[in-house]
């Protein structure tokens, strides 16, 4: 079983690309939706936070985890735990995450870039020296309150507000892709579509991720296909995005006290 955490829905848009990938892999995903949203917070809660997600999924016995936030990306855990195996029983035989796919997505490209993201995110600088040393320049955008808004299930009118308003800022022509580099942009994709034009193209890294997944953990992962859902707080809108991602799955759905 792997392990897929985020501070609340956005994971699901990853959790959907790796369902397309590999139907037969089960899953355990844990939203921190008690926590939500994570891109405001420190590097230092956010490192307890992905700590205790991944204690989480660990002593349910999920394997492998992936790393369904670019905000934890940010806090340097992910990576930090991968590279140097921080706790010996608490570290995950796999930890994949954000940033390292995204990046090595765009190698070849010589498309113009903007990265939409959290404030942690691009505070982090983890985008930009991770596209530097592929020899490559992006340009970003933090739009702090789309996450939490996303979180809450705010309506479509108040999500275009505030992707209208960060945007505002913005020389749009001077772009080719915008990458939605929170896992909860791409739920409103059709908003930045709308708003964007059909000249600039949106993307959605879990693609990229889903492909990275299924290259560490197919076929060892390979089981009946069937998902948990771990929550730390209960939260409508998950629920309804839950359906409408999947309607046609078998899941549960736990909240944890
Ligand atoms: N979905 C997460 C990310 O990719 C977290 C967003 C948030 O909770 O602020 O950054």
């Amino acid at each position: 079983m792997i392990g897929i955490f985020d501070s609340g829905m956005g994971g699901l848009t990853v959790l959907k690309a790796i369902r397309e990938e590999m139907p037969s892999i089960d899953v355990l995903y844990f939203g921190d939706t008690k926590n939500a949203p994570y891109g405001s917070k420190s590097r230092e809660e956010l490192s307890r936070l992905t700590i205790q997600a991944i204690q989480i999924l660990r002593a349910r016995s999920a394997r492998s985890i992936v790393s369904a936030c670019n905000s934890v990306s940010a806090s340097m855990t992910v990576s930090l735990m991968d590279t140097f195996s921080l706790s010996s029983e608490g570290t995950p035989e796999y930890l994949l995450e954000m940033v390292g796919p995204t990046v090595s997505y765009f190698k070849e490209s010589t498309a113009r870039l903007l990265l939409c993201a959290t404030t942690a995110t691009i505070k982090s600088q983890m985008y930009q020296n991770a596209f530097e040393m592929i020899g490559k320049h992006v340009d970003t955008l933090a739009i702090p309150e789309l996450a939490g808004a996303i979180e809450a299930g705010a309506p479509d009118a108040d999500i275009e507000r505030v992707i209208r308003t960060s945007l505002e800022e913005i020389e749009m022509k001077n772009y080719d892709i915008v990458i939605l580099a929170c896992t909860h942009y791409p739920l409103v994709a059709n908003v930045f579509e709308r708003i964007l034009g059909k000249s600039i193209l949106v993307f959605d890294p879990a693609v990229a991720v889903a492909e990275r997944v299924k290259k560490q953990l197919w076929p060892r992962e390979m089981a009946d296909g069937k998902t948990i859902f771990l929550l730390s707080q209960d939260s409508e809108p998950f629920r309804m995005y839950v359906e409408l991602l999947f309607p046609k799955s078998k899941y549960s759905i736990e909240v944890l006290q």
